[in-house]
């Protein structure tokens, strides 16, 4: 059983830590977007992959304006927003809601400027485009064939255009991306599969695959965490009850397969993984399942994922993960994992393991 005050107090510190690793990365490195760091520093030639995190850093200003009041975390904040605007008309990746759900739509709630929703609004409406009608889902970034479980976490900002604009076509993509979703990539288990290749032809669903889990038929961890944040999402705005359920299956299976730290590996099936821990995969998840606590209609069940989520930080807040111990890591959250068949990232901090670990560490706190 965790200790409430004493996490409340490590929270605190974790804000204050994460408050002075930001502001001596970006002094540092003015303009710079890392991705994940290398030997725990951030400035490295190490390659991208592909360009989903740029919104991650301004994102973490944002929860820290909010949480200091600083003036100085404002100006950062909407300057590392500019510096992404640019990217609302974005048609190569599949990540615009991980770009602009963590700046201009923290922007958006804190001041409801029209000019600044309209950014939101036209990023939502660009990921839209992805949609292929046949097979009905919205595509990856690596090809028309592909579905990656990861865009769950994206399609939320197309629901956020279709309830502003009040377009139903928006919606439909929304819903049906996650439907096919439902029905390709998460099992009847809870766990999920990083991807899903269709036939594009007749849009007949083949197979799934992976590219940062262990196996094709295996359950990479941030993938499944994903999947319960986003199909929470999904069920905020949709009110479809099978979002709901899906959500809940995949966090019921997380806390299943997770020791009872609450930090999962970087692939559960994986045997002998040669990392323990893939901490960014527990920040989503505590975040997550902070969500999932208010959207149950089951108080025992909200008791349940609260607590869990508590206990998540409680670990993620103590000195194996929080780098305020580690002395020259630039870092928050250690012991994230990018994408191990391509050594990057390995075992190192990422940029969304920290986002969204203050994110998390926010909501214990009471602020969102
Ligand atoms: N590409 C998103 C992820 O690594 O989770």
């Amino acid at each position: 059983m965790v200790d409430h005050d004493r996490l409340m107090e490590k929270c605190h510190a974790a804000m204050d830590f994460a408050s002075r690793q930001v502001r001596a990365l970006i002094e540092a490195h003015p303009d710079f977007f890392p991705m994940y760091t290398q030997g725990g520093k951030w400035r490295h030639e190490g390659e991208a992959w592909t360009n989903w995190c740029e919104g991650f850093l301004g994102g973490q200003m944002w929860i820290l304006y909010g949480h200091t009041g600083s003036p100085y975390w404002r100006r950062q904040a909407e300057h590392y927003a500019r510096l992404v605007e640019h990217r609302k008309t974005d048609r190569t990746v599949h990540d615009l809601g991980f770009l602009f759900w963590s700046t201009w739509k923290r922007w958006y709630d804190l001041t409801q400027d029209p000019a600044v929703n309209e950014v939101v609004i036209e990023a939502g409406k660009t990921l839209a485009l992805r949609f292929k009608e046949k097979g009905r889902y919205l595509r990856s970034f690596v090809a028309d064939d592909s579905l990656f479980i990861d865009i769950m976490m994206n399609v939320g900002i197309i629901y956020y255009a279709a309830q502003q604009t009040s377009d139903l076509d928006l919606r439909r993509i929304a819903g049906e991306h996650c439907l096919t979703t439902r029905r390709t990539l998460v099992r009847g288990d809870g766990s999920t599969a990083h991807e899903g290749i269709f036939d594009l032809e007749t849009g007949e669903f083949l197979r799934q695959s992976t590219h940062q889990g262990w196996r094709g038929d295996s359950a990479w961890a941030r993938g499944l965490t994903w999947a319960l944040y986003g199909f929470g999402t999904a069920y905020q705005f949709s009110e479809d009850v099978r979002f709901l359920q899906t959500a809940e299956l995949c966090a019921n299976f997380y806390i299943e397969h997770t020791p009872p730290h609450g930090v999962p590996p970087n692939d559960w099936d994986e045997p002998s993984p040669a990392h323990p821990y893939e901490s960014s995969a527990a920040a989503i998840a505590a975040s997550g399942l902070f969500n999932l606590a208010k959207l149950t209609g089951d108080p025992a069940r909200a008791r349940m994922y609260r607590d869990y989520a508590l206990q998540v930080l409680d670990t993620l807040t103590g000195p194996e993960f929080l780098a305020n111990e580690t002395p020259g890591w630039e870092g928050v959250l250690r012991h994230g994992m990018y994408h191990e068949r391509k050594g990057l990232g390995v075992d190192e901090s990422v940029m969304w393991g920290d986002y969204f670990f203050l994110e998390a560490v926010n909501k214990a706190l009471g602020h969102e």
